[in-house]
This record gives C-alpha cells, sequence and structure tokens, in this order.
C-alpha cells in the first residue's frame, strides 16, 4: 500500500514506462507496473517526471518591483545597481515580503523545488532579510530556500556593510555573499574575498559570491576566491556566481585559472538570461555574448549550475520563474548544441544546482524525497525545447500544484482540429 503512486512514468534518465511509488515524503519503488494500492494515483501518460527544478542565484528581495520607483532606462547593470539603492529606502518589510510571496506561488507553479536568493544587507533597517527570514520560514513545506547575505554596494567600500553582513548571518542567514569586483580596487576586491571567507570558516558556512560580473579581463577575483577556499578548506562549500569577465580573458591565463577553480572545489553559477542581457554594453560591434566558459568549466569537473538571477525587477524586465527558459538561453549562448551538452543543460538546472546547493535526498530515486514534477514532454531536450505546462508538482508525496495541459483546438477544413505542442517530437 502507498500514498501515491505516479503511474507510466519517463525519467530523465531514460528510463520510461515505470510507475512511482510513494509512502509519506519518500519514494520507496520505482517499477514497471507496480501492483499495488495507493491513496492516491496520478498518471503521467507517458511524460517526463523530473526532479524539481532548482535555481541557484537569485534576487528575491527585488523580485517583481518592475518600474519602482522608475524604469532602467540604458539596461545597464549598473544603472540596475543605482535603481535598486533608491528602491531600497522607500520600500517596506511588507512590500517586500508580499512580492518575494507572490514570486514563491509563482516558481511553486512552474516545477521549482529550491531556490537560492542572495539578500542585500547595504541597508541598516535589514528589511530585506527580516522579511525573507519571514518568508523561508513561510514557505518551508513548499520550497527550500537558502539566504545568502550579499553586500551589494561592497562589503568594503559600503561604511556599514560589514557590520550588516555579521548582524544578518547572526539573524540566521546561512551563506556569505561578497561582490569583489564592484569593491573601489583590485587590492580591495581581493581583501573582501579574503575576509568574508573567512567569517564563512570561522562561522562554518558556504560562500557564494558574486564574482567578476564585469567585461573587464582583469577581473580576476575568482582567482582568489579559490585561493582563500583551498586555504581554509572551504572545498565544495564555496560558489562563483556569474564569472563574466572570464569570457573576456586571455586563453592563456584561463587555461591555467579553470584547473585551479577545479582543483579548490569551487562550483560555477552562470545566470544566462541576466547576463546575455547585461555584459557586452561597451562594445560597439562584434559584442561580447560575456557568458562565462561554461563547457570548458564543466569539461574540468566544475560543477555549473545554471542561475535565474532576476525576475521583473532593477535589473531585467521579464522572466517568468521558468529553469527551462534559463537552461534554453545557456544552452544557445554557450552554443551547447549536441544531444549530449543539450541533455547537461537541463542538469544544469536541476542535479547540478541541487549539488551545489546541498540539497538532500534530492533526485527520483527509492529513498529520496517525493519531490516530483510531471511536464508536458516526453525527455529532458523536449523540455528544453518545449519549456512545457507543469502539469503537476509534487513535494514530499503531495500534490501541490496542478495545470491543464497545453492544447490548441484548430477550425479548419480538412486538418486536425487538436493540437499539443508536445505531439511533434520525433519518436
Ligand atoms: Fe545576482
Amino acid at each position: 500500500m502507498f500514498d501515491l503512486i505516479v503511474k507510466n512514468a519517463s525519467l530523465a534518465n531514460g528510463d520510461s514506462g515505470v510507475d512511482i511509488g510513494c509512502k509519506g515524503d519518500t519514494i520507496t519503488a520505482i517499477e514497471k507496473d507496480l501492483a499495488a494500492e495507493a491513496g492516491q494515483i496520478i498518471d503521467a501518460c507517458g511524460n517526463l517526471v523530473s526532479p524539481p527544478f532548482v535555481d541557484p542565484h537569485f534576487h528575491m528581495d527585488a523580485t517583481l518591483s518592475l518600474g519602482t520607483p522608475r524604469m532602467n532606462v540604458s539596461g545597464t547593470l549598473l544603472e540596475g545597481i543605482s535603481l535598486w539603492g533608491e528602491l531600497k529606502p522607500i520600500q517596506s518589510v511588507e512590500q517586500i515580503f508580499e512580492r518575494a510571496m507572490r514570486y514563491c506561488d509563482l516558481a511553486i507553479s512552474m516545477g521549482l523545488g529550491a531556490i537560492r536568493s542572495h539578500v542585500d544587507i547595504c541597508d541598516d533597517t535589514l528589511k530585506g532579510v527580516e522579511a525573507l527570514l519571514e518568508v523561508q520560514k513561510q514557505v518551508s513545506t513548499y520550497l527550500d530556500l537558502q539566504l545568502v547575505a550579499f553586500p551589494q554596494d561592497g562589503v568594503f567600500r559600503d561604511p556599514t556593510a560589514l557590520t550588516n553582513l555579521n548582524r544578518a548571518l547572526d539573524m540566521g542567514v546561512s551563506i556569505v555573499g561578497g561582490i569583489p569586483h564592484f569593491e573601489r580596487t583590485m587590492d580591495e576586491g581581493a581583501n573582501s574575498v579574503r575576509a568574508l571567507c573567512e567569517i564563512a570558516a570561522k562561522r562554518g558556512l558556504m560562500v557564494d559570491m558574486h564574482c567578476d560580473e564585469s567585461d573587464d579581463p582583469h577581473s580576476r577575483h575568482i582567482e582568489t576566491l579559490a585561493f582563500e577556499t583551498q586555504r581554509l578548506g572551504l572545498q565544495g562549500r564555496v560558489a562563483g556566481s556569474h564569472l563574466t569577465s572570464m569570457h573576456s580573458m586571455d586563453n592563456y591565463y584561463v587555461s591555467k585559472l579553470i584547473p585551479l577553480i577545479a582543483e579548490a572545489g569551487v562550483h560555477a553559477i552562470p545566470n544566462p538570461l541576466i547576463n546575455i542581457m547585461l555584459q557586452g554594453r561597451h562594445d560597439s560591434y562584434p559584442k561580447r555574448r560575456g557568458q562565462t566558459r561554461v563547457r570548458e568549466l564543466r569539461d574540468a569537473g566544475i560543477t555549473v549550475g545554471f542561475g535565474s538571477d532576476c525576475v521583473m525587477d532593477p535589473w531585467y524586465s521579464l522572466g517568468k520563474a521558468d529553469m527551462l527558459d534559463v537552461a534554453f538561453m545557456g544552452l544557445h549562448v554557450g552554443q551547447l548544441s549536441s544531444r549530449a551538452d543539450m541533455r547537461w543543460c537541463f542538469d544544469a538546472v536541476t542535479k547540478n544546482s541541487a549539488e551545489i546547493m546541498g540539497l538532500e535526498k534530492y533526485g527520483v530515486e527509492v529513498g529520496n524525497y517525493a519531490d516530483m514534477v510531471i511536464l508536458q514532454a516526453k525527455d529532458p531536450i523536449e523540455a528544453i525545447r518545449l519549456r512545457p505546462t507543469r502539469l503537476s508538482v509534487i513535494r514530499r508525496g503531495k500534490l501541490i500544484a496542478q495545470t491543464t495541459p497545453s492544447v490548441s483546438t484548430l477550425y479548419m477544413s480538412d486538418r486536425p482540429d487538436r493540437l499539443k505542442p508536445d505531439e511533434y517530437a520525433p519518436e
């Protein structure tokens, strides 16, 4: 007897026609023709049953604030940062909380099971921290929300940021952030990496820094981040987010750098949607893409997870909590077009990001949490191609969201009267 059986599932590993039996919050059986009773049966109809999407890089304190108090006219990262500086003093804890909760509703409906959000601590009132800690509590049944103490204006450049960062960690924020390329000088950037990694080592925390989100090939703070990770024994607990300067670096230097990142066990989190929008803004033509060297990082054995970064905020006015949009953009910008590469892009928004976040019991396997998303597609590549409807979202063995399948009715003579996007998949 099971509490839930998901019948006729296709799995991301290529298995198909399997039934997934769940007891309580755990997957206890995956086999063909599971002959047992269940409290609830969901027919996956041969569709892909994926583990939940995982977003390893987001800004939930800014999300859904688009247009407040004004639009980002230039579209640049720097105007976004100054616009955010205008919004911070005029927004309330309640407004941040409400926006974040609305975003979480959307994210859950889109099959997200975990989000790592940076929260700006360069505000002496720590409104964002207060709001997002409450959101974390409220959504915990449905969504794992990790928070990073993020000194948006520079931990040394902003006079109270270091104090505020420690206050935020004392309040319960569990990851140390940073933004070395935004400090006043290269030396100050390197010093900030060292100081922040030391705080993390002392407190036993993870590190996730906005690192070298710049087109300047001389922005090399990832080198210091890898060095400090090794020096302090933080291997496996540190991520470099963005890493866009690597796009513009000299190949010879990168050939030394990437093995150092791998050796230090530092993870990489590119944010394809945002960086294809923000980078290369000082270029005429040809314009650089600005995405970090995804293929080379991956091939060196570094865990790479794609993040969404922003949805409708001072930096990015689009987005809909769809991690498949993120994978789709990362695939294109990185020219990851072989079948194996496309398949890997699905991992970059699921299991790789889960590994970076240290999620436990993740994945559609016996013994793991019964967390699953049924997509209106048969396999991971089709999922990226179609960015399809999330038919059912299951969390800890319970159905928490459902969406009607996408189907069009056609009114044309001598043509079919019904069209489903997933029926165009080659057999
Ligand atoms: Fe970011």
